[in-house]
């Protein structure tokens, strides 16, 4: 658990930190990045693809149907600021229609780097996205867990069917959020070093991450003391130096 909420306060970091070019892509088909950042999308990938194939439908077979998508979805999907780009891929009750969101998203991925510096990611919990998404670039993939059997197990299947299906992920960085018994942390290191993947720190459990949530507000508006946000804040600069991005 924390994986939008590391996704929120990673986004506030890198935007403090870097000028680079941002597309953040909420992945997860029960989307809440855009609420927990404080915006508001346009539409989704998801229901431009339906409008689309529904007026594809009455074109010739030569009509170029891709073309039109690509253009639809920047056009109409797209959120900006002067700050980041951001798409929500969103959810379709069509059969099999999920595995043409899937496949937009691999090639969105496979295109952007022209466009972007830097995609981020916020996916569903468990294990689909990674057996789905073998074809898709990654550089990194950070495993966010607390400190629960069930996120443990879900680190460690993640990362081994990682390596059984040759995924092209380079790394894995693993956080704990809303560790604060030293025991507990003990455990999540134990299981790094099992897994031979780096733990990057941990994050108490926070009240005013809590708070912010409830209320509705942004956790791109907390303010720079709170000590969870430094905490991300200090992976985030160690990360950049680790591997020289300036
Ligand atoms: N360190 C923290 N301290 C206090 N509350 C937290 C902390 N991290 C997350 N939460 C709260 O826990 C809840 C779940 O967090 P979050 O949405 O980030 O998890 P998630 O892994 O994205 O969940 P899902 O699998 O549903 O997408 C939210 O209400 C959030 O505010
Ligand atoms: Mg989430």
């Amino acid at each position: 658990m924390g994986k939008t909420t590391f996704t929120a306060l990673l986004i506030k970091s890198l935007l403090s930190h870097s000028k680079k070019s941002l597309l953040v892509i909420d992945a997860d088909p029960a989307s809440n990045l855009a609420e927990v950042l404080g915006i508001s999308v346009p539409t989704t990938v998801s229901k431009v693809i339906d409008k689309t194939k529904r007026y594809v439908e009455k074109k010739p077979d030569t009509y170029n149907a891709g073309a039109l998508l690509e253009y639809q979805l920047w056009d109409e999907a797209l959120f900006e600021n002067s700050s980041f780009n951001f798409l929500t891929m969103g959810y379709t009750t069509g059969r099999g229609c999920y595995c043409l969101i899937n496949e937009v998203l691999t090639y969105l991925l496979a295109n952007l780097k022209s466009y972007f510096d830097l995609v981020i990611l916020d996916e569903e919990a468990g294990l689909e996205h990674i057996s789905r998404n073998t074809k898709r670039p990654i550089n990194l993939n950070f495993l966010v867990t607390d400190p629960s059997q069930m996120g443990f197990q879900t680190v460690r299947r993640i990362v081994e069917l990682s390596h059984d299906l040759q995924s092209p992920i380079d790394k894995f960085l693993l956080v704990g959020n809303m560790f604060s018994d030293v025991h507990h942390q003990e455990s999540l290191r134990k299981l790094a070093q099992d897994l031979q993947i780096d733990l990057l720190g941990v994050i108490p459990f926070d009240n005013t991450i809590a708070h912010t949530n409830l209320q509705g507000d942004s956790l791109l508006e907390i303010p720079l003391t709170s000590p969870t946000y430094q905490k991300i804040d200090a992976i985030l600069s160690q990360l950049l130096k680790t591997l020289k991005i300036p």
